[in-house]
């Protein structure tokens, strides 16, 4: 491939990706003096995190009283029993930790008036492990968490002399003929020159998949790149058919009403006016766990009670409560409804409708954010050289469902987590490797196929087939007969990649280009989802089978691993870790306090 000259950079550590989890561990990897690169598709302040809104799940306790065990019997009961008890249990202990690391290191929390850090309800969060009232238990900075979290660890990784590559795409791995990664190859967006990173370890800290679908709240940025690779190195993807719709994006739009919305008091109604969760969720009504409110929103519009001249939505109220507490606590979603839905929020309830917010399923790692090369005879085999943290990763701690404000703390605990884990194994005396000629080329020749691709089939067609197929046959409430046809449906979508067209053939700041490979990436997240969902014949957090209504702990508490080979998808599954890291003994959670039973709220 000699048509590209490629300029070669050698770190201890490669991060790809520079959202909450990237930077996180960008920070925590520099810290300790290893030679880190952050290589980025966009600018990081402008990654992905910097949308979360509500906050980050930790108990400080600063509101009444709470504990990791609490917040631990939570996550594992929100994860429907799919959760990996290890990860759960390293998550709520070190979550306290990682958000007081986070306040020492600048960002900008509200207070209470004593001058502690302000922690708001979240869905699914509560006391007594589960017996007690809601808890406070979500750190804030008003609605602007993720942008404040994200502002200061950019600012401390700089700091730290971690050096950035900025809108770097980075487009595959590169491996060794061994198994082991050793870098990665990037297109540089504003001059057109190609990057060889060789590393010792490389973290996937791409992100989410949520531009498989038609509406999501996910950035256009979120398209399972790191995932792709992965997939495209022959490892498995895990746990891919659980997909979150989050209750509240504005109806049209799809933009993110935080949940927090509600934790601060607003409440759903019907075209009746009636507070249906009330009806469904009796303790914990609107703050039940998100894939219990958008099911039962889906309920009402589906049994005619949406709201509008289509009846297919549902209306937020927030008009009751008090305009210094919107102003407050609330002033990103007051814009935001105004500006995409038209409405004034102190006066009118919000449009809102269940939309596509976050990826369970990923990369499988174990709780120190090392990638897992599982099989059914190896579950906890480790690829060696990768790493994968944040929404791109299924470490896993949020099963089968996910509670709101896990995951800004998943990115931090496991960012962290990560960073002390490549101190342990990274060899600062040996020499860093290098891919082979092979390896780079193959990496450069799909790189080039994709940028002369002259078939019949435009991007944006194929992108928008794929979009509205996972809508309507991976959705909310799924049955046999839609996940068959999306599987069909989706594995004809896969097949017209072979067929794509570009029309810029240019190498600088081609948008072209840079849809066709994000599209390429999202192709094997969509065909994994799909399949994966067809295959698991009962229901669990998000995955809502209507012909299998009950979840089946005996046959379905199991991950499942997803291969892809060309636009085939095999199937394999691995056991959930069921022990916890700590006895009851010494302090951890008694084992029968999570013990599956049925989930309610
Ligand atoms: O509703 C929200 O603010 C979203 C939070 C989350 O997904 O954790």
């Amino acid at each position: 491939m000699s048509a590209y000259d490629i300029e070669e950079h050698s770190y201890d550590v490669v991060v790809v990706g520079a959202g909450g989890a990237g930077l996180r561990a960008t920070l925590g990897m520099a810290e300790q003096g290893l030679k880190t690169a952050c290589v980025t598709k966009v600018f990081p302040t402008r990654s992905h995190t910097v949308a979360a809104q509500g906050g980050i799940a930790a108990s400080l306790s600063n509101m009444g009283p709470d504990n990791w065990q609490w917040h631990m019997y939570d996550t594992v009961k929100g994860s429907d029993w799919l959760g990996d008890t290890d990860a759960m249990e390293y998550l709520a202990r070190e979550a306290p930790k990682a958000v007081y690391e986070l306040e020492h290191y600048g960002v900008p929390f509200s207070r209470t008036e004593d001058g502690k850090i302000y922690q708001r309800p979240f869905g699914g969060h509560t006391t007594e492990f589960g017996e007690g009232p809601p808890v406070q238990r979500t750190c804030a900075a008003a609605d602007r968490t993720g942008h404040a979290i994200l502002h200061t660890l950019y600012g401390r990784s700089l700091k730290e002399k971690a050096e950035f590559y900025i809108e770097y795409f980075a487009t595959d791995l590169l491996m060794d003929d061994d198994g082991r990664c050793v870098g990665v190859l990037a297109w540089k967006l504003d001059d057109g020159t190609l990057h060889q990173f060789n590393a010792k370890v490389v973290v996937l800290a791409t992100g989410g998949y949520g531009r498989a679908y038609f509406s999501a709240t996910s950035a256009h940025t979120c398209t399972g790149d790191g995932n792709g690779m992965i997939a495209r190195a022959g490892l498995p993807l895990q746990d891919m058919e659980f997909v979150q719709f989050h209750p509240t994006g504005i109806y049209g739009a799809g933009c993110l009403i935080t949940e927090g919305a509600r934790g601060e008091g607003g409440y759903l109604t019907n075209s009746e006016g009636e507070r249906f969760m009330e009806r469904y969720a009796p303790t914990y009504k609107d703050l039940a766990s998100r894939d219990v409110v958008s099911r039962c929103m889906t309920m009402e519009i589906r049994e005619g009670r949406g709201v509008g001249s289509n009846k297919d939505h549902i209306h937020l109220h927030l008009n009751h409560l008090p305009p210094e507490t919107l102003h407050l606590r609330l002033p990103g979603i007051s814009e935001s409804a105004r500006i995409f839905a038209g409405v004034d929020v102190t006066k009118e309830p919000i449009p809102v409708l269940p939309t596509v917010h976050y990826n369970m399923g990923g990369i499988p790692t174990n709780y120190w954010g090392e990638v897992l090369n599982a099989d059914a005879e190896n579950p906890n085999r480790v690829a060696p050289g990768l790493m994968a943290v944040g929404e791109a990763a299924c470490a896993s701690v949020h099963g089968a469902n996910r509670l709101g404000s896990n995951s800004l703390i998943d990115l931090v605990v496991f960012g962290r987590a990560a960073a002390i884990r490549a101190g342990q194994i990274v060899d600062r005396d040996t020499a860093i490797p290098r891919a082979s000629k092979a390896a780079v080329d193959k990496a450069v020749e799909r790189f080039d196929r994709m940028r002369n691709a002259n078939g019949a089939v435009p991007t944006a067609d194929l992108r928008d087939e794929m979009q509205k197929t996972m809508q309507e046959d991976a959705a909310v409430f799924r049955t046999d007969k839609t996940l068959a046809e999306g599987c069909r449906k989706m594995e004809a979508v896969a097949a017209k990649m072979a067929d794509i067209k570009l029309t810029d053939r240019s190498l600088i700041w081609n948008t072209d280009l840079m849809e066709a490979l994000e599209l390429e990436n999202l192709m094997p997240n969509a065909l994994t989802t799909i399949v994966s969902a067809e295959a698991r014949k009962e229901s669990r957090g998000a995955h809502a089978h209507e012909d299998y209504p009950e979840r089946d702990d005996a046959n379905w508490r199991k991950h499942t691993l997803a291969w892809v080979e060309g636009t085939k998808v095999r199937l394999g599954y691995r056991p959930v870790v069921t022990e916890p890291l700590t006895s009851a003994g010494e302090g951890g959670i008694d084992p029968k306090k999570i013990a599956p039973k049925a989930r309610v709220y």
